[in-house]
């Protein structure tokens, strides 16, 4: 008997370039993974948009009600969740959910725009720009209760070029993030997701 297929929920609060990665990623390996929902706290995101267009159900809940956010959790049953560009910290209960005792954390993933623990927050690419960094890069890891402190999973850095301005460097950032978060995905289904060593 074959596995059942993985199944996520995705949890965004923008345009979603990193939920249409992992959603794509899905549909075209519907044996291996099920896009459960994406959920958003905030409405009229294209993430949400884009989520209906590609047959995914949207929810929209506020991130201040756990209550409601659980709700839908035991309703849907997903195996694993993805935050993509959601701009809140997530709740114990929430945590507790997905708490996975042989992972040792729970089975909630993060994309990061740096190379943690540099530039956690929002901005990341922006910030770095700024600073004039020669290389910046991408991080995939595990959420836990804090900002960005989960353990790492996945990283890969990226070069400055000179003629780089803050869109050129972000888009490649960008690009990265959704293979990287297409490789945890697949790292999960596979039973592979580890704390990178
Ligand atoms: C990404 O840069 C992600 O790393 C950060 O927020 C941004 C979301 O972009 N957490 P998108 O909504 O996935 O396009």
């Amino acid at each position: 008997m074959p596995n059942k297929p993985l199944s996520f929920v995705i949890l965004a609060s923008g345009t979603g370039s990193n939920a249409r990665a992992l959603i794509e990623h899905a549909k075209g390996n519907p044996a291996r993974f099920e896009a459960k929902a994406l959920i958003s706290d905030r409405d009229g995101i294209p993430a949400l948009e884009m989520a209906r267009e590609l047959g995914v159900p949207g929810y929209v809940v506020n991130h201040r009600d756990e209550n409601a956010l659980l709700d839908l959790l035991k309703k849907l049953k997903p195996d694993w969740a993805f935050l993509a560009g959601y701009k809140r910290i997530v709740g114990k209960a929430f945590l507790d959910f997905f708490a996975d005792a042989a992972l040792g954390t729970a089975r909630v993933l993060n994309v990061h725009p740096s190379l943690l623990p540099a530039y956690p927050g929002l901005g990341g690419y922006e910030r770095a720009f700024k600073d004039g960094v020669k290389s910046s890069g991408v991080t995939v890891h595990f959420v836990d209760a804090g900002l960005d402190t989960g353990p790492v999973v996945l990283s890969e850095s990226f070069a400055r070029d000179e003629k780089d301005d803050l869109e050129s460097f972000t888009a490649k950032g960008r690009k990265i993030e959704h293979r990287l978060y297409r490789e945890a995905l697949e790292l999960a289904a596979a039973g592979k997701l580890g704390r990178k060593k």
